[in-house]
């Protein structure tokens, strides 16, 4: 892609932070965030198969967002709209009870205890999450470490405003077949880790 349609296709499909207040909760039939889409894949195949909903996907990752233009540029596609930057940024600026859905596939584990502040799931976080979300909206974090399998489980099974769901197990190895296979699911199988997957929903 040439620098020029790089900056036309960015000007067209990212957000700029004072568009997301003004974003209509109900000028799609549902909105998904997917927050650290890396290269951007399951986003493309969940917008191609859902015409009618809106994706916002957010990474801090440049290069994955350019990445992300090319194939939104390809293919045409209509629905996804892109905030290449930090989430903290801006997950306070959407209206209220916006997202039927947020995804977080394989967050950075960051494992060593003196990083455990540059993990993105955090109470505050997961505060701001539960502010966005409907009524019963999901909230889907997968992960192939068991450090933050552990850092999710621990810090999930104290709130009260997100219920686990998955009728009775708290979380499964089983992949909704709706999600495609990511980059790091895909190391994670080559490595033979598996991917633990979390369902909850906002009470
Ligand atoms: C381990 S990669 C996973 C990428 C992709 N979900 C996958 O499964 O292949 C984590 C991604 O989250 C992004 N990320 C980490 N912290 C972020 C933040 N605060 N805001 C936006 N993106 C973030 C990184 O840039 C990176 O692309």
């Amino acid at each position: 892609m040439s620098l020029k349609l790089l900056e036309d296709s960015s000007n067209k499909f990212f957000l700029k932070e004072d568009q997301i207040c003004k974003l209509s909760v109900h000028e799609y039939n549902k909105n998904i965030l997917e927050i650290g889409f890396g290269n951007g894949d399951n986003l493309v195949n969940m917008s191609l198969n859902k015409p009618s909903d809106l994706f916002i996907g957010c990474d801090a990752y440049y290069k994955g967002c350019a990445k992300l233009l090319k194939q939104i540029e390809n293919k045409n596609i209509k629905n996804i709209k892109i905030w290449p930057d930090d989430i903290h940024l801006i997950i306070k600026k959407f209206e209220k009870n916006f997202f039927d859905l947020i995804l977080i596939l394989q967050p950075d584990p960051w494992p060593k205890k003196k990083h455990k502040k540059r993990r993105l799931i955090q109470q505050k976080f997961l505060d701001d999450l539960n502010q966005v979300l409907k009524h019963e909206g999901i909230l889907i974090i997968s992960t192939d470490h068991n450090v933050m399998k552990s850092w999710v489980l621990e810090h999930l099974h104290v709130r009260n405003d997100f219920l686990w769901i998955k009728d009775g197990y708290s979380y499964t190895n089983v992949k909704p077949k709706w999600i495609i296979n990511t980059k790091y699911f895909n190391k994670a199988f080559e490595n033979n880790k598996v991917v633990n997957w979390f369902f909850f929903k906002k009470k």
